[in-house]
């Protein structure tokens, strides 16, 4: 059951009774937060990266107007939209490692609709806090410095999305989006009341459907936490299915490090007793390689991190 209360500013979200993937409420990281707070946050985000790679957070200080300014220029809008937060955004031309080509991504804005821009530039700032918050709770939680990760992010090529998923008669024929794991560092993703999210249930297995929560976003830790954590923390699947009736709208905001970044297990999180479980690898190229086997799904396997295992 979800109660709302006014106080002066957003109305604040109690929750009394929560459903699959844990709903964290990071009240006491808004306001002003005493270490105590913070230690067991600390440790709820710390568990929920562990045993389900996935979790919902409400009180999470972005404005409830900013998310329904984006919602409603999207809606008017109504197709995939990508684009980059940072102007312009360098990334490798190829998947070749020895072609140093690098293509530069602009972002084009449809005309018609002003709002648009000015919704999504907004909207992609107040993720970026909330963004860099995270990373430090789970840097702290993997008992490193608090600015460990969101270090690696100073300056970084991440990505909104705009989903539109128009309903389909026979949902069971076709897929919103396939099973997958999310490549990048973290997701924060906004769904709408339709829902249609799935996660894959680490303890088990089951696709456990995620209930839309007015209001809270749904994050999700991505490969390169995985890597940089050493397994500690495990990405789990997940998979959109499509509504028989409602068209449904997600915007999701991908935390992408920098393209020229090498990712690699911590130095601070491995030893002799826990060896690197991966070998270096390099973002630009991986999200190059990935786009590539994704226009050709047919006949190439998607470059995975476990190509990189040791
Ligand atoms: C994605 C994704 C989920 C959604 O784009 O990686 O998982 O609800 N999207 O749109
Ligand atoms: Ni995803």
């Amino acid at each position: 059951m979800i109660k709302c209360t006014v106080n002066s500013k957003e109305p604040k979200i109690i929750i009394t009774e929560a459903e699959g993937i844990p709903l964290i409420d990071l009240s006491p990281l808004i306001s002003c937060n005493t270490e105590a707070e913070d230690s067991s946050l600390v440790a709820e985000i710390g568990d929920a990266c562990k045993n389900w790679g996935f979790f919902q957070v409400i009180n999470h200080g972005v404005p409830l107007k900013c998310r329904e300014k984006i919602e409603s220029a999207a809606r008017k809008f109504f197709e995939v939209f990508d684009l980059t937060v940072k102007k312009p955004t360098i990334i490798p031309s190829s998947h070749q490692s020895d072609d140093k080509e690098l293509n530069q991504l602009m972002n084009q804005w449809p005309e018609d609709l002003p709002e648009l821009k000015e919704a999504c530039e907004e909207y992609a700032e107040e993720m970026e806090k909330l963004a860099f918050k995270l990373l430090e709770f789970i840097a702290l939680s993997l008992g490193l410095p608090k600015t460990r990760l969101s270090g690696i992010f100073k300056d970084h090529d991440s990505f909104l999305r705009l989903n539109h998923y128009p309903p389909c008669p026979a949902p069971h024929l076709v897929l919103g989006v396939g099973r997958h794991k999310d490549p990048n560092a973290l997701t924060i993703l906004g769904q709408d009341e339709v829902g249609g999210l799935e996660v894959k249930r680490k303890a088990d297995g089951e696709w456990i459907p995620v209930k839309p929560t007015p209001n809270a976003y749904i994050i999700n830790v991505g490969d390169l936490i995985q890597v940089w954590s050493n397994d500690e923390y495990e990405i789990v699947e997940h998979r959109v299915m499509v509504n028989s009736e409602k068209e449904r709208l997600s915007i999701p905001f991908f935390l992408n490090p920098p393209n020229s970044t090498w990712v690699e297990p911590l130095g601070e999180l491995i030893n002799k007793q826990n060896p690197a479980k991966y070998k270096p690898y390099n973002w630009g190229e991986f999200l190059a390689k990935r786009a590539r086997s994704n226009f050709e799904k047919l006949d190439i396997e998607n470059i995975q991190i476990s190509h990189f295992r040791i």
